[in-house]
């Protein structure tokens, strides 16, 4: 299998990471609002390349010296095969590089995958938010992280 490269997203990963953000999430972020994460200081945007081709992409962000996981996705073929868990490490060394003590990421207590992929890479559950999510209406689980700097 080709290697993975997982690296700072750029504006040409745009468009791919709009398509997977299509395909995953209920709502999407829009195109507009992906984009002004991307190019926010605060933000931390990484994209999992195969062979040249968006394989996944997380987004972090800065709050204060916490950081926050505000999505992780990756394409349905390259599932399983630990892109997802190489992205989330590579989040939390370059959040916890920049200073960022702690990460938190809240979930959707059905999403059994995302839970099995925070839970192994060492994630805390820290409490439940009740019906946080709508359409469906559903308890996000809390989850932590204390990072290295
Ligand atoms: C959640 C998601 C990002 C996982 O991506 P992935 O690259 O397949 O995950 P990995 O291969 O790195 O898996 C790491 C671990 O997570 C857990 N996991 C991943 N997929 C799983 C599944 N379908 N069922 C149960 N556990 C799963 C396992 O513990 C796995 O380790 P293992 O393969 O050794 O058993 C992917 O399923 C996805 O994009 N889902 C849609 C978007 C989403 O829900 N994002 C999370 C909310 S922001």
């Amino acid at each position: 299998m080709t290697e993975l490269e997982i690296r700072p997203a750029r504006p040409e990963d745009l468009a791919g990471i709009l398509t997977l953000e299509r395909a995953c999430f209920r709502p999407p972020w829009t195109e507009r609002s992906l984009s002004e994460e991307m190019n926010d200081p605060d933000g931390l945007t990484l994209a999992a390349l195969r062979g040249g081709r968006l394989a996944g992409f997380c987004m972090m962000h800065r709050a204060g010296d916490q950081a926050e996981l505000y999505q992780i996705a990756v394409c349905p073929e390259e599932r399983r095969a630990g892109v997802a868990l190489e992205l989330l490490r590579s989040a939390e060394t370059a959040a916890g590089g920049r200073g960022m003590g702690e990460a938190f990421l809240e979930v959707r207590a059905s999403n059994a995958p995302a839970v099995g992929l925070y839970e192994k890479a060492g994630w805390r559950r820290l409490g439940t938010r009740r019906n946080y999510y709508v359409d469906p209406v559903e308890d996000a689980l809390l989850y932590g992280k204390e990072l290295k700097e």
